[in-house]
C-alpha cells in the first residue's frame, strides 16, 4: 500500500481547470518529484492533500485511508515546506517551533529536544533568536523545514522548496531530502527546475495544464521518449514545439 496516493484529482478556480484527473502516488522511501512549469497545478494539487483547499471531485488516501479536512489526526503525518511556511514575522524563530510544536501535540520536554536537534541537523542555531522578519529568504525556508520535520512526519512534501535559494541552501536542500529518504520517509516534491529533480528524485511524475502527462524512473522517461536528457523528455512530454 503506498504511504500517500491522490486519484483523480479535479480543481476548478472558476473557468479556470487546474486539475484535469491527477493521480499518482508515493511510497516510503520514495522521492516523487511533481514537475511542471508554471500553472502546471503543482501548488494546487499540495494544497488539497493538505487539506487547504477541496477538490472538486477526487480523493487523497494516507496510509489507505480516506482523508478529509474533518480528520485532523492524518495532519501530524504530513510535514511539509510551502510559501506560506509558519515562520512568525514577530516570533522567535525558536517561539515559532515551539507553538508548532504544541499544535503537533508535542511535549515541552520533546519540542525543546526536538528544536535542539533540528537546529544542529539544519545548521540553523546562529538564528534561533531571531525574529522571522529579520531572516532571509534561506533562513526562512530552513525555518519552515526544521517546522515541517518537527513532529517526525510519515509523509514531507515541498512545494519548491529551493526557489530563490543560493547555491549552498540548495545543496543543503537537496542532502536533507535525500538524508529523509533514507529514513524512510515518503518525499513529494515539486519544482520546475530539471536539474534538481534529476539528481534527487526516484520517480518524477510531469504535469502540465493539470494533467500528469507522463510518470516514471528516469530511466524509463529515457526509454519511452528516446531522450536521454530531462530537458528533452519534458519538451517531448508537454508536447511543445518551438
Ligand atoms: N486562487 C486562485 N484563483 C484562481 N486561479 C488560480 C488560483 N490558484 C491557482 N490558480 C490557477 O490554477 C492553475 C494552477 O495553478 P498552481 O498554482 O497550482 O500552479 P503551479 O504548478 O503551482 O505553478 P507555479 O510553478 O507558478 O507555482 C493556474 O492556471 C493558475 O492560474
Ligand atoms: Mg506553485
Amino acid at each position: 500500500m503506498a504511504r500517500l496516493e491522490v486519484r483523480e484529482l479535479v480543481k476548478s478556480y472558476g473557468r479556470v481547470r487546474a486539475l484535469n484527473g491527477v493521480s499518482f502516488s508515493v511510497n516510503d522511501g520514495e522521492v516523487f518529484a511533481l514537475l511542471g512549469p508554471n500553472g502546471a497545478g503543482k501548488t494546487t494539487t499540495i494544497s488539497i492533500i493538505l487539506g487547504i483547499l477541496e477538490p472538486d471531485t477526487g480523493e487523497v488516501y494516507v496510509d489507505g485511508e480516506k482523508i478529509n479536512s474533518k480528520k485532523p489526526e492524518y495532519r501530524a503525518k504530513i510535514g511539509a515546506v510551502l510559501e506560506e511556511n509558519g515562520i512568525y514575522e514577530r516570533l522567535k524563530v525558536r517561539e515559532s517551533l515551539e507553538f508548532w510544536g504544541e499544535i503537533y501535540g508535542l511535549s515541552k520536554h520533546e519540542i525543546e529536544g526536538r528544536i535542539e536537534e533540528i537546529a544542529q541537523y539544519l545548521d540553523m542555531k546562529d538564528f534561533l533568536e531571531k525574529k522571522g522578519n529579520e531572516l532571509s529568504r534561506g533562513m526562512r525556508q530552513k525555518g519552515a523545514l526544521a517546522r515541517a520535520l518537527l513532529p517526525h512526519p510519515k509523509i514531507l512534501i515541498l512545494d519548491e522548496p529551493t526557489d530563490g535559494l543560493d547555491v549552498p541552501s540548495r545543496e543543503m536542500f537537496k542532502k536533507i531530502i535525500l538524508k529523509e529518504k533514507e529514513k524512510g520517509r515518503a518525499i513529494l516534491y515539486s519544482t520546475h527546475v530539471m536539474a534538481e529533480a534529476e539528481e534527487v528524485s526516484d520517480r518524477i511524475a510531469i504535469i502540465h495544464q493539470g494533467n500528469i502527462v507522463t510518470t516514471g524512473t528516469l530511466e524509463e522517461l529515457r526509454d519511452k521518449f528516446k531522450e536521454e536528457k530531462l530537458e528533452k523528455i519534458f519538451i517531448k512530454a508537454i508536447g511543445y514545439e518551438f
